[in-house]
């Protein structure tokens, strides 16, 4: 069983892996021995020249020298004895374990109890080799080495994707707030610049159309049109400037534009769609805010397209130190597999939103009844975590 275990671990492991754990044994081993019999331990190393291992060796035969050397290096391997006079090998192995976890572990010994050797691989030994049949020593040594180089691989591999799941996570924080910005900076300038100038424009066509002569009617009523269209283009500038960022966001705060947006929301699908707020002070964190609303638009985006509600609720309020927001309604319901869809890419940004700023975002669907999204965020965050978090976002 075993053996069929291992056959298939070879088979799958990776090129790389292959390649590492052949580099792990082709160069030096560096081998500590705990052995007292001196002629025991030049036995064992001419099975390991005569196996073909390049190596280097310090051999120890007490407890103090075995700590003493421990602390000098760090050997790739540690051969020992079971029974010697002054040491057991098991304690000798608890203590090589603490200072080495990962070093394998192997026991050259004289005869042994089946119990003492269950006991030993249970408290972690990698093998064990009977002195009186020291050619499995090699064998038994350069597995013990490759099945090291494959775990360090392993934790390197861990480690590397950890580390990359880190700076995703990074770039879509950088992301989020480049584009925020990016939104804000544009609606301004749309709003402002646009709209000065189509203002500008209207002004001076009323002034000429009242220097028309009376009797050129054609050109009265185009300059009546010109008019109209200017203030079709005025409301245009407006609701795109309003599209990229509300301005009532930053102006009036989060309830605010909940409401405002919500009753577009109403006017435009018919929904019934109510904000109920008991925050006795408006929201002005501008962080805060933008999470809250782009999270509410990408949830009132998600009723009108799967939802099929007639009725949306929607309340802000403070919870403990979190400022809660929670959305329901009375439609089909979201299904467990629908919320945990890892192509629910919708979902995973709202929850991105909510958890940059150290909150949660829980879904609860309840089949022909309805859906509830519940946002948590810290409403005050700690200054240290915040400036730290720019520092990493490059944000001014
Ligand atoms: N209020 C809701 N009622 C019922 N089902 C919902 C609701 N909100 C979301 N869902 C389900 O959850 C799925 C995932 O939502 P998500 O917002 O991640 O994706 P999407 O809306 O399909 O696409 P997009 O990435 O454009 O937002 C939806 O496809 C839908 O099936
Ligand atoms: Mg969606």
């Amino acid at each position: 069983m075993i053996l069929t275990n291992r056959k298939s671990l070879e088979i799958d492991r990776p090129k790389n892996v292959e390649e590492s754990a052949s580099r792990a044994v082709n160069r030096e081993i560096r081998i500590l021995m705990l052995e007292d019999n001196v002629a025991d331990a030049e036995l064992i190393k001419f099975a390991l020249r005569e196996g073909g291992l390049t190596f280097s060796w310090v051999r120890v035969d007490s407890k103090a020298a075995f700590l003493r050397e421990m602390e000098k290096n760090t050997p790739n391997i540690i051969l020992l004895d079971y029974s010697l006079p002054s040491f057991d090998g098991l304690s000798a192995l608890h203590i090589a374990q603490q200072r080495f976890p990962d070093v394998p572990f192997i026991f050259v010994t004289g005869t042994l109890g089946e119990e003492v050797v269950i006991e030993m691989l249970k408290s972690g030994a990698t093998d064990y080799v009977l002195k009186n049949r020291l050619s499995r020593l090699v064998p038994a040594v350069l597995r013990a080495l490759r099945e090291k180089e494959e775990r360090d691989e392993r934790h390197r591999a861990e480690e590397r994707l950890r580390k990359s799941y880190e700076q995703l996570r990074a770039l879509s924080v950088y992301l989020q707030y480049v584009r925020e910005d990016e939104r804000i900076r544009i609606s301004r300038q749309v709003h402002d610049e646009l709209g000065q100038a189509l203002t500008g424009l209207k002004l001076d066509l009323y002034w000429l159309a009242h220097r028309l002569p009376r009797q050129l009617k054609s050109a009265q009523e185009k300059a009546r049109t010109m008019s109209a269209n200017i203030d079709t283009t005025i409301q245009t500038v407006r609701r795109i400037s309003t599209e990229l960022r509300p301005s009532i966001l930053d102006d009036l705060g989060l309830v605010a534009a909940l409401e405002w947006q919500a009753s577009d929301f109403q006017k435009r699908t018919g929904i019934k769609c109510a904000v109920v707020s008991d925050l006795k002070e408006p929201i002005m964190n501008e962080d805060l805010n933008t999470a809250f609303f782009r999270i509410f638009q990408e949830t009132l985006t998600n009723i009108i397209r799967h939802a099929q509600a007639t009725v949306v609720q929607i309340s802000l309020k403070k919870v403990g130190r979190f400022l809660q927001l929670q959305v329901k309604d009375n439609g089909r319901g979201i299904s467990e597999n629908e919320m945990n869809d890892t192509r629910s890419i919708g979902l995973l940004g709202m929850r991105e939103r909510a958890a940059l700023l150290g909150g949660t975002l829980q879904l609860k669907g309840v089949e022909g009844e309805g859906t509830t999204v519940t946002v948590k965020i810290p409403a005050a965050r700690r200054k240290e975590v915040e400036s730290g978090y720019h520092e990493n976002t490059h944000r001014g």
